[in-house]
């Protein structure tokens, strides 16, 4: 039972952990969210679209270093192993979701330094593929919150 106890209390340290970092890190998004969706997006300077992408990126960081330092629930999956490819293939999304923000950013500084037209329309465009970014991670955020709570509900004896 020693094992059990030790999970959870990692657990528990994990989610307080990151509390700070996910509110940072949902403000942000927000307010990218905001700067991009001004009616007139055209005069939204690429300079600050930059500004924000960067900002996350380096919150990203931050946020998936965090899970990968608390061994990304390895104690918990130990305790269910039926959890350990979904486990597996969340945490390769930290690369591909880190991929994709550095990519916004080199689209971002294109516009910036003029490398392409920044009208409307290249705007608008940048914009839809945030948003599907924005929409990945949050899909990626459930997924690792619903096997968090699918480990400890097993660990506690409610699981199936
Ligand atoms: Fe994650």
């Amino acid at each position: 039972m020693a094992t059990v106890t030790s999970t959870l209390t990692i657990n528990a340290a994990f989610l307080q952990e990151i509390k700070e970092d996910n509110r940072q890190l949902q403000d942000l998004f927000q307010q990218t969210l905001m700067l991009l969706n001004r009616p007139r997006r055209k005069r939204v300077e690429p300079r600050r679209i930059v500004r924000y992408f960067s900002w996350l990126r380096d919150q990203l960081a931050l946020h998936f270093a965090l899970e990968d330092a608390y061994g990304y629930f390895e104690d918990a999956i130990a305790e269910a192993p039926r959890l350990s490819e979904a486990a597996a293939e969340l945490h390769a999304q930290h690369d591909e979701l880190f991929q994709e923000i550095c990519e916004l950013i080199e689209e971002a500084e294109q516009l910036m330094y003029h490398e392409r037209p920044c009208g409307y329309r290249e705007t608008t465009e940048l914009a839809i593929r945030f948003y599907r970014f924005h929409a990945e991670f949050q899909k990626h955020e459930t997924r690792e919150n619903e096997l968090v709570l699918d480990a400890f509900d097993q660990d506690i004896g409610v699981g199936d």
